[in-house]
């Protein structure tokens, strides 16, 4: 067997931060994530009171810091964001189809999407039914 090139060694050790293009690669993929919603039946109600440039701001945020980026997260935390909203199952899945939609536009590997989606449904249980 080969071994493994310095280019793919760098690869397997990036973060997901880095496996994504660093803030300005996150930020394109948020730009998507909010597009796709407030044109999802299923979810766009729940976005029309809110400000777009803060929900994408704070999204990036959160996906920079929890990605292994240097930024901080400003944002409210998950249960208090989303608490009183009383969110669905189908919601849920809902906003998690946007976000592997706008993953696939963006080209985002296998490895990337299965992480992302780890970190999702492992917060499923602070957004939905509060
Ligand atoms: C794991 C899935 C989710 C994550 C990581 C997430 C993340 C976030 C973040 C970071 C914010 C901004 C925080 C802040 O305002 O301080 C936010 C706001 C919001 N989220 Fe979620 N969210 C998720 C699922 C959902 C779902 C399923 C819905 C309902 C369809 C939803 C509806 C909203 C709304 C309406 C806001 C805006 C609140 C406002 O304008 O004050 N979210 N979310």
């Amino acid at each position: 067997m080969n071994a493994p090139t310095e280019t793919a060694l760098q690869q397997d050790t990036a973060t997901l931060y880095e496996r994504l293009g660093s803030r300005p690669g996150i930020e394109a993929i948020v730009e998507d994530i909010w597009n796709n919603h407030v044109s999802n039946p299923l979810v766009n109600k729940r976005y029309a009171n809110s400000d777009p440039a803060t929900v994408k701001r704070l999204v990036t945020e959160m996906c920079c810091a929890g990605f292994g980026g240097p930024e901080t997260y400003t944002g409210r935390d998950m249960l208090t964001t989303h608490k009183g909203m009383n969110i669905n199952d189908t919601e849920f899945v809902a906003v998690c189809d946007d976000v592997l939609k706008a993953l696939d536009k963006h080209n985002v590997g296998k490895r990337e999407r299965d992480e992302i989606l780890c970190i999702l449904y492992s917060l499923k249980g602070d957004v939905v039914y509060q």
